[in-house]
């Protein structure tokens, strides 16, 4: 059984996994690696963004690892060949529908964010967002015609109590482990969806999480307290599509997208799916100078959640940490370090 299958994409996804299999060469030369082309890569070899062989591999690793999918390039596509199409098939496909997302402020990166100083030290919350429901993948679907001219398009929200109840058990059990508090977030003023979400939500923490803080928030809301007061939040777990919105936010306070990793787990004993929640950032692929530390974070993320070695992950997150106290900076965090660079500050601090 392969125990990491990696699959590099497109943009810097190339240039950030192959850091990854550098770091895992030397932390756990142990560990089997196989490797797949994915998104654009995959469609330009194979005619599809996820083929069916990729899909089984992804089931039958220990864990995963995506870098990114997209580009330019692709964006004609027929919208069930884009890359983007392969990256909710390969969610949807691995049934991993909770995604956490840390937004963690790392100590010598304070002032790399573009909020005050005193507003991001020391945060540490966590973003756990339902990643295989609502309007991502709602039917009914489709932009028609209509009789008079012009066109009508319709995307879905759908939530199942079921689905609601699995991503909100992951947070409530998460903060049990953290500070002890989860704020849900839905726009229950305005949508059933979110009126649902709330109710299960509260129907579960009185069940079997009363020693659990929650509180509720509107979605917006959400969004403005991120940037006003971060650090009120422990876990907040919030829908699909909200998840995807506050999570960019949230990255922001952290200085830089290209260091926030992600994992998205299944039930338990299935393979968990980790990306670095950054994109496939066209603009800077091929020059060598994407920062590799949330690829590198994503893997300590594998290594912590599928892989049973907290040990590893936490040397790994401490050897990320001292690489950046020591000054290591690619231009993402204002510095000069190439990609190969940025992951040999990491290798030797390790
Ligand atoms: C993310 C990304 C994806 C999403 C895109 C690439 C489909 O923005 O992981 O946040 O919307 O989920
Ligand atoms: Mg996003």
């Amino acid at each position: 059984m392969t125990d990491l299958l990696l699959l590099p994409g497109d943009g810097i996804g190339p240039e950030v996994t192959a850091q990854v299999r550098r770091v895992a060469g030397k932390i756990a030369p142990d560990l089997t690696l196989d490797e797949r082309p994915f998104g654009g890569a995959s469609f330009d070899q194979h005619g599809s963004p996820l083929t069916d062989e990729t899909l089984a591999a992804a089931n039958s690793a220990r864990a995963v690892l995506m870098g990114a999918v997209g580009g330019p390039k692709w964006r004609d596509a027929p919208r069930d060949k884009r890359p983007e199409a392969g990256l909710l098939g390969l969610r949807a496909g691995m049934g991993v529908f909770a995604n956490l997302r840390p937004a963690l402020c790392f100590q010598p990166l304070a002032d790399a964010s573009s909020l005050k100083r005193e507003v991001v030290e020391g945060l540490d919350f966590m973003i756990v967002r339902e990643l295989t429901g609502g309007i991502y993948f709602g039917e009914p679907r489709y932009i028609e015609d209509l009789p008079g001219g012009g066109r009508r398009a319709v995307d879905t929200q759908v939530y199942t109590t079921a689905e609601i109840e699995r991503v909100a058990r992951v947070a409530f059990e998460l903060a049990r482990g953290r500070r002890n508090k989860v704020t849900s977030a839905e726009k229950s003023n305005v949508m059933d969806s979110g009126l649902l979400w709330r109710e299960v939500v509260t129907d579960l923490h009185r069940r079997e999480f009363a020693d659990v803080t929650l509180e509720h928030i509107l979605a917006d809301n959400a969004a403005m307290q991120i940037v006003k007061n971060p650090k009120q939040f422990d876990v907040l777990v919030t829908d699909n599509l909200f998840g995807d919105i506050l999570s960019d936010a949230a990255a922001q306070l952290t200085g830089s997208l290209g260091m926030l990793p992600s994992a998205a787990l299944g039930l338990p004993g299935t393979p968990g799916l980790y990306e670095p929640i950054h994109g496939s950032a066209p603009d800077i692929a091929g020059k060598g100078i994407a920062n590799p530390l949330a690829a590198i974070l994503s893997f300590e993320m594998a290594l912590r959640w599928s892989l049973d070695r907290t040990d590893l992950a936490d040397k790994l997150f401490a050897a990320v940490n001292r690489a950046l106290q020591h000054g290591a900076r690619t231009p993402d965090l204002g510095g000069k370090l190439t990609t190969v660079e940025m992951a040999d500050a990491v290798l030797a601090e390790l």
